[in-house]
């Protein structure tokens, strides 16, 4: 019998554990491979660093060797193939297990790695620790797999500027993309709060942009503040090393320097960056703050060349063919009072302040397809219009559509690739239920609304224009999400959900089965409990995940109102 692996009654030990995301199809065997100390990883030409990966983490939860095969042959075996005839698609793979083998053939070593992560869910959640638990059997069901993703952008932004995340939460947060075949990892560094990358031309970025004396304590309405000066940053080096470890597993990054809007930080760090002509635009500190800053970029030469340096030391540390220049909730205030910003205005020959944002984007659209890379921004970039031109954007920029999925599908139409990650639907800083929540902002977005997320929407569906949605990611904006911990709370088990939603063939959405994937869930939580992942329970908040406002003070951590602007 196949089946695909959502439409699966609840696996019984025969079938092995569920997997998630849900494979395409599963054919079921009979038998079992006995993993022990004999068992070989046999990795065939290309795999080579797969195998590494999979052998270090393998290794460490079973406690095997899992040497390469010896002259005499082992007696059983883990195969890893390339072979680009004998699997549909780029990513996809199969896995094949007798009682003497398993083999994952695929067309590329993306494949086969998606295929080794099928592997460490079958063996069961010990498979997910760090070191052998006593008397632990290591078997793998006996069955043949058929799997591959259904988008080729399956994402997941990390916004450390608002919170910074030390280094090793990244590199571990890079493992559970890559347990849940995610994709690609949208780096977030730079905003109003804090500059996260080290730029060895303007070392002040980092210096002084890269902390702040404190930080508001809940959604910006809250009346507390946290004391505790707040920073860190990534040198080169630490980005070369989340950068190649990424590549190991598979998943690109795609770093975000956000311009010109949210850019305070920099402001902070380089005042002649600002508009420095204007009351408000002198004197300024990284923001403390939560919200929109109205400080951004002066429009000028310096800045342009500025971030042309930025951009050239940022080519050389990420080799992602995409770079992300936000271009979100640029407030044109300040360039309307601005002398020297009215005066570019005349200069360029723009029709007016408006077109100031377009303009800079589509600067660094060109600058950056001159270099062989893309831009790709947040759907604001739309502002100046799709055409390619003097203040229109480089053809091969693509978009980020997060205020819904108008903009998504008006780019796409216009031919740009689109990435949907719409805030009322996959914000991960936003509550996930009503009512207890810690920190109660934005739209309610349940498990199973993440569930039911439809990266395509109907207006595509079917026309020559689906083809350019690249995929969907996840946003977790960190403004309450103040460590890991929480970093955690809010991303699982949605993440889980939205990984499903992004690689598996799902019905539509008001056909998706939540029963049938709350019984997947239970094995994925006992993986999840392995890794160590801080999820939120299906119950609701353990009593250490609750937020409550000091007794005697007035005011919300968050803003529970359903429908309200977004919330941050
Ligand atoms: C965004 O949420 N401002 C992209």
């Amino acid at each position: 019998m196949t089946t695909s692996a959502a439409d699966a009654p609840a696996p019984g030990p025969d079938h092995g554990p569920a997997l998630l995301p849900a494979a395409r199809s599963v054919r079921p065997g009979d038998g079992r491979l006995v993993l022990d100390a004999s068992t070989a990883l046999d990795a065939g030409p290309g795999t080579e660093t797969v195998a590494r990966v999979l052998r270090s983490e393998l290794s460490a939860a079973t406690g095997l060797p899992l040497l390469p095969p010896g002259p005499e042959g082992a007696a059983t075996a883990v195969r890893l193939r390339i072979d680009p005839d004998a699997v549909d698609g780029e990513e996809g793979y199969r896995l094949s297990v007798g009682d003497r083998e398993a083999v994952i053939t695929a067309g590329s070593a993306a494949g086969v790695q998606h295929g080794t992560h099928t592997l460490r869910q079958l063996l069961g959640p010990a498979a997910y620790r760090r070191s052998p638990l006593p008397g632990a059997r290591w078997e793998l069901p006996a069955g043949e797999i058929e799997d591959g993703p259904r988008f080729a952008w399956r994402g997941f932004m990390l916004d450390v500027s608002r919170h910074f995340m030390p280094k090793d939460g990244v590199l571990r947060y890079l493992d559970l993309l890559a347990a849940h075949k995610l994709n690609v990892f949208h780096f977030h560094l730079t905003d109003d709060q804090g500059w996260r990358v080290e730029i060895k031309r303007h070392p002040r970025l980092t210096q002084e942009g890269a902390w702040r004396p404190r930080s508001r304590f809940g959604h910006r309405a809250s009346p507390l503040w946290n004391e505790q000066p707040h920073g860190g940053y990534y040198t080169q080096d630490d980005i070369r090393e989340i950068v190649a470890y990424a590549a190991d597993r598979n998943i690109t990054v795609v770093p975000e320097i956000d311009i010109p809007g949210h850019s305070q930080a920099a402001i902070a760090a380089y005042p002649e960056l600002g508009n420095t002509d204007i009351a408000d635009g002198n004197g300024i500190d990284v923001w403390t703050d939560w919200g929109i800053s109205p400080r951004v970029l002066a429009p000028s030469e310096y800045t342009l060349r500025f971030y042309e340096d930025v951009l050239t030391e940022l080519l050389e540390l990420f080799p992602a063919e995409f770079v992300h220049l936000g271009g979100d909730e640029c407030p044109r205030d300040q360039w309307k009072r601005s002398q020297a910003a009215q005066a570019r205005v005349a200069e360029l020959g723009l029709d007016g302040t408006e077109s100031l944002q377009p303009w800079i984007i589509g600067h660094f659209s060109r600058w950056l397809a001159e270099r062989g890379r893309r831009l790709i921004g947040w759907d604001e970039i739309l502002e100046g219009g799709l055409d390619e031109g003097s203040a229109g954007l480089a053809p091969g920029a693509a978009v980020s559509s997060w205020r819904g999925y108008s903009g998504g599908v008006a780019a796409a139409r216009a031919g740009h690739d689109v990435v949907m990650c719409p805030e009322q639907q996959v914000y991960f800083d936003h509550r996930q239920a009503d009512g207890d929540e810690p920190f109660p902002i934005g739209y309610v977005r349940t498990l199973h609304d993440v569930y039911r997320f439809e990266p395509v929407p109907p207006e595509l569906a079917g026309t020559d224009a689906e083809r350019h949605v690249l995929g969907a990611q996840a946003n977790l904006w960190t403004e309450v999400v103040h460590d890991r911990r929480r970093a955690d709370y809010q991303a699982f088990p949605r993440l889980s959900a939205f990984a499903e939603v992004v690689w598996s063939q799902l019905p539509p959405p008001a056909d998706r089965d939540t029963a049938a994937f709350d019984r997947r869930m239970e094995d994925h939580y006992a993986r999840l409990d392995a890794l160590g992942v801080e999820y939120r329970p299906p119950g609701g908040p353990h009593l250490w995940q609750r937020s409550v406002l000091p007794e005697g003070v007035e005011g919300s951590l968050g803003r529970p109102l359903e429908g309200e602007p977004p919330a941050r």
